[in-house]
């Protein structure tokens, strides 16, 4: 361990010079197979992974789709900062979601699930793993009241076994709350009533490990779109999943089938950026805060979904409190009017960048209902509070007055 601060663990974790030439620096083992000593230590080799035992810094490596060095650097150090004893690291947060379905659901069963969840998980769910492998996906009506979770559940039983709850806390792009220690309440009278405990996976996004750690609230697995908060800069895709060695391990082997590992490089990169994690997320957190007050307060902006905001003696703001070390640079708005009056908006700024994604160091900003939630049907969309005034804003680390400044010419012109 490279020191018990997310700082520390951030910039050094899961690297030891001394065990690369002294590098300072991770090198890149830009390889995509590596050789044996001889034929018994191939066999070895693979016993070795066969037994879900990992390769040393320096032997026991196959093939890099199964290991790579770069791969296990970046593991540890998201393992680490996920406060987990193991992590599987993905080209992307889609491949991490859909590997973890993948391994944890079979035909028949039923996953329950807050709402509303990223568009992409709602689609393998919904386009892929209802249709092609019947397995039920129920949402939670509210995911901080014991009683509707049960009764989505006693829903979910009646198709099939409750295997997966995936949590999505704070929503995208609603910053809704969803209480993931009652969800575990919740997975041990299930294992009760149908015999077997569902696995809780926390999809951890909109806030990444510098500010919620999902596994010491109660979750089984914390998942992470990596190409967010711990990218940072918007300019590659990755995703991890972390939790017990048991639920991990499975995860690792099926990655090697699929092919969803990270490459040598990407690993590299990620290593990299996630050193300023903690910095970045700390600066645009503070310029979310005042873009947040200046947004609650101009008479053309209807409602701000800050999480910073929730209501004192509100169930979402005590949970809040207990979960989350502060309110994260993500959040919602929605503007006076609906769809035309957002697209005005959005076309007079100069400075904020009209784009998709979350957790780079620029301010970016787009309207949900046409873009990230474009494939989800508008039913679904409204009953989640994602409407056609709806805009989802990633505030960046720029100067916040250039921000704000932005934002106040745009909403002149609506
Ligand atoms: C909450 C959340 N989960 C998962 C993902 C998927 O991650 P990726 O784009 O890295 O595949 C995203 C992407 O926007 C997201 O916002």
């Amino acid at each position: 361990m490279a020191g018990k601060h997310k700082e520390t663990i951030a910039v050094g974790q899961g690297y030891d010079p001394a065990a690369h030439h002294g590098a300072a620096k991770p090198p890149i083992y830009m390889t995509s197979t590596f050789v044996y000593r001889n034929a018994q230590h191939a066999k070895a080799a693979h016993d070795d992974y066969t037994a879900g035992r990992s390769p040393d810094l320096d032997d026991g490596y196959i093939y890099a789709r199964l290991d790579h060095p770069n791969m296990l650097m970046l593991q540890d150090r998201v393992a680490a900062l996920d406060g987990a004893e193991a992590c599987a690291v993905f080209n992307s947060g889609m491949a991490a979601i859909s590997s973890t379905l993948l391994s944890l659901l079979r035909p028949g069963e039923s996953v329950l699930h807050t709402r509303p969840i990223y568009g992409g998980t709602d689609g393998v769910l919904n386009n892929l793993f209802l249709p092609v492998h019947n397995v039920l996906p129920v949402p939670v009506e509210n995911a901080l009241d014991e009683v509707s979770i049960l009764a989505a559940a006693e829903i979910a039983m009646r198709h099939g076994p409750v295997s997966v709850m995936w949590v999505e806390t704070p929503a995208n792009p609603t910053a809704g709350i969803a209480d993931i220690a009652l969800f575990a309440k919740v997975a041990g009278i299930l294992e009760a009533k149908q015999g077997r405990r569902p696995i809780i996976v926390v999809d951890n996004t909109f806030l990444g490990p510098t500010v919620q750690n999902p596994l010491a609230l109660g979750a089984d697995l914390c998942m992470t779109s990596l190409t967010k908060y711990a990218g940072g800069h918007s300019d590659m895709l990755a995703g991890s999943v972390s939790g017990k060695f048991a639920l991990v391990e499975p995860l690792r082997k099926l990655r090697t089938l699929l092919g969803t590992h990270l490459d040598p490089h990407g690993c590299w990169l990620m290593l990299r950026s996630i050193e300023t994690m903690p910095l970045r997320a700390e600066r645009a957190a503070r310029n979310a805060a005042a873009v947040a007050r200046f947004l609650a307060a101009h008479p053309k902006i209807a409602h701000v979904n800050y999480a910073g905001f929730l209501a004192e003696g509100s169930a979402a703001k005590a949970v809040f409190d207990r979960q989350c070390r502060g309110a994260g640079s993500t959040f919602a708005f929605d503007i006076k009017g609906g769809e035309p009056e957002a697209f005005r908006m959005l076309d007079a700024l100069r400075v904020l960048r009209l784009a998709v994604s979350l957790g780079g160091t620029e301010t970016l900003i787009c309207h949900s209902a046409t873009t990230t939630h474009f494939s989800v049907p508008k039913e679904r969309r409204e009953a989640a509070g994602v409407t056609d005034s709806t805009i989802r804003l990633s505030v960046g680390i720029e100067h916040e007055d250039d921000i704000i400044g932005d934002l106040t010419q745009a909403l002149e012109r609506v």
